[in-house]
């Protein structure tokens, strides 16, 4: 793990304290609006059913940033080896709360120790803007080497050119954080450069909790 030692990001401890204050609001809001909700949302579904039926044969999945667990518990439903982990010990605590037959952790996307060609999967589901620029491409390296020859990322982040400062969300809750936006093909780009290879791109208009959105899926070669 040294020799791929990632960047601490230097808001770490920010940015978890306000994920910690937003979790039980946020956990709310996914059940009386459906937000983060992909049973609400065709195109989100299908792209996460396609990851699904391309990785379930292929080993454990990891849900980067899984928030309270939504999608961890739709893949397990659907028969997945999966587990979830994010950096907020609250979003776990409501993760575990609301989906009891699944595995979660705390950990930072930073801060994984990920053994070589050990997965299946791996999610960064509207749960990597918050990195810095720079660490943004460690932690998508460290994915490749983590996934299995055939094994694929899906990611979704927000569009734009962007570094926007947070200071409330999800209904006014006060945080500290800044949402990083992403050029599709900047992060396609930074996909490539750490050894994946781009299958499939999906844009989403903005809408009625969140601005213009963009989902990447990217295999491992071999
Ligand atoms: C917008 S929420 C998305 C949660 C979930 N993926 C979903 O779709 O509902 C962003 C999540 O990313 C987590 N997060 C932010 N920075 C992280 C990091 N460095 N490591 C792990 N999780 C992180 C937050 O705690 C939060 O739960």
């Amino acid at each position: 793990m040294s020799a791929h030692r990632i960047d601490r990001p230097a808001d770490l401890d920010v940015v978890r304290e306000s994920y910690d204050h937003v979790a039980d609001t946020y956990a709310d809001m996914v059940i009386t609006t459906g937000m983060g909700d992909i049973r609400r949302h065709p195109w989100l579904k299908a792209s996460i059913d396609a990851f699904a039926d391309t990785v379930g044969e292929l080993g454990p999945v990891l849900d980067v940033g899984c928030g309270p667990g939504t999608v961890t518990a739709y893949l397990a439903e659907r028969g997945l080896d999966v587990s979830g982990v994010d950096l907020s010990p609250r979003m776990i605590e409501n993760a575990r709360r609301l989906h009891p037959e699944c595995r979660f952790g705390v950990a930072s996307a930073t801060e994984l120790d990920l053994a070589d060609a050990s997965l299946g999967g791996v999610l960064g589901w509207w749960s990597l803007f918050n990195l810095p620029r720079e660490v943004l491409p460690q932690v998508l390296a460290m994915f490749a080497r983590a996934l299995k020859p055939g094994g694929h990322l899906i990611t979704g982040t927000h569009v734009g050119d962007e570094d926007v400062r947070r200071t409330e969300a999800y209904g006014g809750v006060p945080v500290r954080w800044t949402t990083h936006q992403w050029r599709p093909d900047l992060l396609v780009a930074l996909i490539e450069e750490a050894g994946l290879q781009p299958v499939a791109e999906l844009r989403l208009p903005a809408d009625e909790f969140s601005g213009p959105g963009v989902v990447v899926m990217a295999k491992r070669p071999g």
